[in-house]
């Protein structure tokens, strides 16, 4: 695959073409508009991978959870070493005296990571949270 670089002209209404320069503005000076249309091509076909079954993929989930509500440790230990082999890693925060925030990094097919995911942010007791999928392949 060649990394070199080609012109390519698009056209767009102009008041989407203002409003795609503010979102370059935000993202600072760092990035011109060739740079940001790149990592937004770049962010949709990481996007499209991740959604086809059988992408190896690795996730990111977040909890936030009180551990004196029921069983949720014992839960939320029992379910992760139950795919000891797709857990890459956890880190536990105590956020405060009753509050504890996860974070658990996954590495597994697409479909699975997110059924975990989905086991976990759906144990009792965890109060809210969220999955980032990002794919392992490789992207220029
Ligand atoms: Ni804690």
């Amino acid at each position: 695959m060649s990394s070199e670089l080609v012109r390519f002209s698009v056209a767009m209404p102009e008041d989407l073409l203002m409003s795609f320069d503010a979102f370059v503005a935000r993202r600072g000076l760092a990035k011109n508009r060739s740079e940001v249309v790149r990592d937004l091509v770049r962010d949709a076909l990481v996007d499209d991978a991740i959604s086809l079954p059988g992408t190896e993929v690795m996730g990111t989930l977040t909890i936030v959870f009180n551990h004196h509500a029921s069983d949720v440790q014992e839960k939320l230990h029992v379910i992760q070493h139950g795919h000891f082999g797709m857990i890459v890693s956890t880190t536990h925060v105590h956020l405060d005296e009753d509050t504890c925030l996860e974070v658990i990094i996954l590495r597994g097919e697409t479909t699975d990571v997110r059924a975990i995911a989905d086991q976990i942010l759906g144990t009792k007791g965890v109060k809210n949270g969220g999955l980032v999928i990002t794919t392992t392949g490789q992207m220029v």
